[in-house]
């Protein structure tokens, strides 16, 4: 079920997709579980092998930015972002086309469509060799943590998958930042790949559409990407029968499991250890995982954005939480 991503993997994915099955595919972000974004009765199998409720929509992804905009429609900002950063982790909800191949389930039937060009080499082959758009929300179960590894997919959604493509692990680590070019000002609807400090710098600032308004990106809710195990914030060392995940170094006589985001305080590299060791210390039998503090700036934002909301959701997710 899972194999290398070379080009005989990559066809045969390619040849699953067309047929309406279902391929976990790897981008630079995290791994993706990718279905022909026109096929109906695909998308909704996303949707089952998820548990992720309808009506929550999905991001679809595209060779190239002409692909793109053939699905939604772009403006001279979206064309400038689009210029700045694909392939690249940056996602951006732009009025969907009218006509456009894309299931009305991934995109929640609403008049707006989450698009996406990643940069991952095997990504890029696999949306050339289909030929059309994928679908492709985070390969985890709804509201548990994203998978960065072909063997996190594998034990986290087994057989639903029709192949998992494997690409080795994700170089940034979370998920990609959404901007939303529908409606007004350009809004910030997810922290994410790209700083956003870098966004702002090529697209002016953005509006944080605050908690009420979280319908706006469905799925977006308070609680998600959650280990089982309950987490304690901003600790400067583990209490006694604490796991630690650290930041810049594990403090002498932390006695518990440990694991250092980035022992040089590098928030990219924080950011692309995040969610394997959140996994990784989740398994390792403690009471609570302590985590460090981590500054609030760049990457440290949307890291920080995981962080509290894995916090919120370490008990069984809620109907309506996660994605
Ligand atoms: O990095 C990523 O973005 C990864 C990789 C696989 O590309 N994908 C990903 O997808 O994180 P997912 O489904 O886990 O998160 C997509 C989020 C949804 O939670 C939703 O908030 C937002 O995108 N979204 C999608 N379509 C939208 C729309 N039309 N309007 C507003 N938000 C939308
Ligand atoms: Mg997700």
């Amino acid at each position: 079920m899972a194999r290398r991503a070379g080009v005989a993997g990559i066809r045969e994915a390619a040849r699953i997709l067309a047929g309406g099955g279902l391929v976990a595919f790897p981008t630079e972000t995290v791994y993706g579980l990718g279905a022909d974004a026109g096929n109906r009765d695909a998308v909704r199998r996303v949707f089952r092998a998820k548990g992720r409720p309808a009506g929550h929509p999905l991001i679809v992804h595209a060779p190239d930015a002409g692909a793109a905009f053939a699905v939604g429609e772009a403006d001279a900002r979206a064309r400038a972002l689009a210029e700045r950063f694909w392939p690249g982790p940056l996602t951006l909800v732009l009025p969907l086309r009218a006509g456009a191949a894309v299931a009305p389930e991934a995109t929640g039937g609403r008049g707006t469509v989450a698009v996406r060009v990643p940069a991952h080499p095997v990504a890029r082959a696999l949306l050339e060799a289909a030929g059309f758009p994928l679908a492709g929300p985070s390969a985890n179960p709804h509201g548990r943590l994203s998978p960065t590894l072909a063997a996190h997919v594998r034990e986290d959604l087994g057989d639903a998958v029709d192949l998992v493509l494997d690409g080795g692990p994700a170089a940034v680590g979370l998920e990609s930042t959404i901007v939303e070019l529908a409606a007004g000002p350009p809004a910030l609807l997810r922290a994410g790949g790209i700083p956003v400090e870098d966004v702002e710098r090529a697209a002016g600032p953005l509006r944080r559409p605050g908690p009420d308004e979280e319908a706006r990106a469905p799925g977006m809710l308070r609680r998600h990407y959650a280990p089982r195990t309950p987490l304690r914030l901003g600790a400067e060392a583990p209490e006694p029968g604490e796991a630690f995940l650290a930041f810049g170094g594990v403090p002498a006589g932390a006695a518990g499991p440990a694991r250092d985001l980035s022992p040089r305080r590098d928030l990219a590299e924080a950011a692309a250890n995040l969610f394997r060791m959140l996994r990784e210390l989740d398994g390792a039998g403690a009471a609570r995982i302590a985590v460090a503090p981590v500054p609030a700036e760049g990457l440290g934002l949307a890291i920080n954005d995981r962080l509290e909301r894995a916090a919120r959701g370490a008990a069984p997710p809620a109907a309506g939480a996660g994605g």
